[in-house]
């Protein structure tokens, strides 16, 4: 089982993840919890590479970063834990890429898609939850967490773009999730953790009963 979520900057896709592991824990499920990009060991460098503020990135040098961050954890990471049976829950992953250096950045939709097949190998998720929020909650969020967190630079690129590309990547999602509706389920993230949590739950535990 193969599930990722999705979601702006703030959208609070970490918070309810992490939610969802610690019940899934409690529980005793031997499940997998990764991230992207810097799901692998050759996707550490290469995060912080992307994510860096001070790096100037065109965008297909930035797509194809984040596709080899990509098959590089989908073939080291992804693909062996479901052979084993582990379901894995991923907070970011493919539809990141479509909607960001798509949508956001202007490169071919559909070429995307192709790109991202190559890359993954076929894999895409069964279940893809889209944590829905205003950018301008979402960006005030980020910022107070990278603040706290002092990763104001080095994390802080896509933070740092104008409120106009976040209005546009928020957009892209909902109309890639309307595309997709039969995987993608969309969640209101502007509420508090604890009713986003059981939103997200009620749809998960049954697959784990
Ligand atoms: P991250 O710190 O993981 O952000 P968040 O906490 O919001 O998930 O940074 C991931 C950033 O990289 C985020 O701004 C989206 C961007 N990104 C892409 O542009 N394309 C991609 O394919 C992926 C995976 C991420």
């Amino acid at each position: 089982m193969f599930i990722s979520f999705e979601g702006i900057e703030g959208s609070g896709k970490g918070t309810v993840l992490r939610a969802v592991c610690g019940r899934l824990a409690e529980q005793g499920v031997d499940f997998l919890s990764t991230r992207e990009p810097g799901g692998s060991d050759l996707g550490a460098p290469l995060r912080a590479l992307l994510l860096d503020a001070r790096q100037s990135i065109v965008p297909r040098a930035e797509l194809f970063l984040y596709l080899a961050d990509r098959a590089q954890h989908v073939a080291q990471v992804i693909r062996p834990a479901l052979a084993a049976g582990r379901p894995v829950l991923s907070d970011r992953y493919a539809d990141s890429t479509i909607v960001y250096q798509g949508y956001g950045r202007g490169l071919n939709v559909p070429e995307l898609f192709r790109l991202n097949e190559s890359a993954v190998d076929g894999l895409w998720p069964e279940l893809t939850f889209l944590l829905d929020i205003e950018p301008e909650i979402g960006l005030e969020r980020a910022r107070r967490r990278n603040a706290e967190l002092g990763l104001s630079v080095t994390e802080g690129r896509f933070e740092a773009e104008a409120m106009s590309f976040h209005r546009t990547i928020r957009r892209g999602y909902l109309d890639w999730a309307a595309e997709h509706h039969e995987r993608f389920r969309v969640i209101d993230g502007s509420r508090p953790p604890e009713d986003v949590f059981r939103e997200v739950w009620d749809i998960l535990s049954p697959r784990f009963s």
